[in-house]
């Protein structure tokens, strides 16, 4: 059985956790989107692990894991992340494949992504609009750029070339210096044979790891290896699908899988969807959810919804039902996995968000993944009783308080999926598997 991770909401739903527990009964763990935008945090035996490229099975050992063609591998990041779990004693070897097709993020594309980001938000001080996405910064939107550009993209593969990486940081260096200066980046200009030293030694320490991960993945299928996707960002940050332009510049839906990796749709079992009992997003963009008040504030503190990547605070609000529906259809999610469900409890009540009532009066059961649209909208909510009790130490979803697995099974007849897993802490232990309130 081949089965897909993936957030159904604006990301940091918990799905590092996830994959973790169910690396147990997969093989391989594959990512295939994406780059260090992507922050899975997961706590094994009280450590917490942040990861940022890596998948998060590799603190499962004997799991092969791949970074696919589809992600944009930052490598001095790599390099960093590979370092530091080594040195908390987890291994790093034959059990980490990285695509020689994955595009490279140099140090240039990171520049570009914040000087871009500043300069559309000085706009403002003219008194034009903001533009801003309010990204990680991480370099992804001007690398993902490259890799459409293709003539001065740069993959994993090349990096193991010396003098071809020198030839071609030549050309692309000049372009950058011209580019940067022209968004008031006032640096001295990008050095090709500095640049090409460093990411040349970068590729001398990645060897190992870099090889053709298609044919990989087609051999371990025919073997029977059972294949994990780690979806990074989320459904609704989707370059296609989401709330376009304040998205990540990658397919992050289930649809990035067969792109991402060369292994087909067909060969996708199940579809795990993930998502928080509430919602919460980072950056700009519309959240007709969003809470800017003390409820809002009490599910952050309560969920530590500060980013895993950045740090920043997330911006929080009740569960957009209509939004999750959106995704799981998009996703084609066979069950979803329900997040943090421990952090609503004490609330008297709360609100479910069923619909939205648009501009003209008028009311919608459908998502509206244009941004401008979607900042029009009003929620319409439904609401439930909440629940006093702690529910941290909850041994199954029967021993849930009853209120909370109403909450549940709104959820599951909503969204018109099971509730496979509910997770009420970051433990592994606070995961409750199996069959659903309603069975
Ligand atoms: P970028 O991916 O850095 O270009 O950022 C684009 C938008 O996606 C910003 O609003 C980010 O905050 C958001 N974003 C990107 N990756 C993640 C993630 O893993 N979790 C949550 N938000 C993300």
């Amino acid at each position: 059985m081949n089965t897909s991770v993936v957030g159904l909401q604006w990301g940091d739903e918990g799905k590092g956790k996830i994959v973790d527990l169910l690396t147990a009964e997969h093989d391989v763990v594959v990512r295939y989107n994406g780059g260090a935008n992507a922050g899975h945090s997961v706590v094994v035996d009280g450590v917490r692990y942040a990861l940022h490229l890596i998948p998060s099975g590799i603190l499962n050992p004997g799991k092969l894991c791949v970074i696919g063609n589809g992600v944009v591998v930052d490598p001095e990041k790599l390099v960093e992340e590979i370092n530091g779990l080594r040195g908390r004693g987890v291994q790093v070897g034959s059990n980490l494949s990285i695509s020689d097709r994955a595009h490279v993020v140099m140090p240039y594309h990171k520049e570009h992504d914040a000087a871009l980001e500043r300069v559309l938000a000085s706009r403002v001080s003219e008194g034009e609009s903001d533009l801003s996405i309010g990204t990680t910064r991480r370099g992804i939107g001007p690398a993902y750029a490259d890799k459409i550009h293709r003539s001065t993209a740069i993959r994993m593969g090349e990096l193991l070339d010396h003098e071809r990486l020198l030839r071609r940081l030549k050309v692309i260096c000049a372009i950058r210096t011209a580019e940067l200066a022209a968004l008031g980046v006032d640096s001295s200009p990008l050095d090709p044979f500095d640049l090409a030293e460093r990411y040349a030694a970068f590729g001398t320490l990645l060897a190992p790891h870099v090889t053709d991960t298609v044919y990989l993945l087609h051999e371990r299928l025919r073997a029977g290896s059972r294949l994990l996707f780690e979806g990074a960002n989320a459904c609704l940050l989707d370059i296609d699908h989401g709330t376009y332009p304040y998205v990540t510049s990658s397919n992050c839906s289930t649809l990035g899988v067969p792109a991402g990796t060369g292994v087909p749709g067909r060969r996708i079992d199940r579809v795990l969807g993930i998502m928080k009992a509430y919602t919460s997003r980072v950056g700009a963009g519309p959240f007709p959810t969003e809470q800017v008040n003390e409820i809002g504030s009490r599910i952050r503190e309560r969920g530590r919804e500060f980013g895993t990547t950045t740090g920043r605070p997330r911006r929080c609000g009740w569960l957009d039902l209509v939004a999750v529906r959106y995704s799981a259809m998009i996703c084609g999610a066979t069950g979803l996995a329900c997040m943090l469900l421990d952090v609503l409890s004490g609330f008297d009540e709360l609100k479910l968000c069923v619909g939205y009532r648009l501009p003209d009066g008028s009311r919608t059961d459908r998502f509206l993944p244009d941004a401008e649209g979607l900042a029009r909208v009003e929620p319409i909510y439904e609401t439930l009783p909440g629940w006093r009790e702690e529910i941290v130490d909850a041994s199954d979803r029967s021993a849930l308080p009853a209120r909370a697995q109403a909450y549940l099974a709104r959820i599951e007849e909503f969204v018109g999926a099971p509730i496979d897993v509910v997770s009420v802490g970051p433990e592994r232990k606070q995961t409750l598997v199996g069959a659903g309130a309603g069975d």
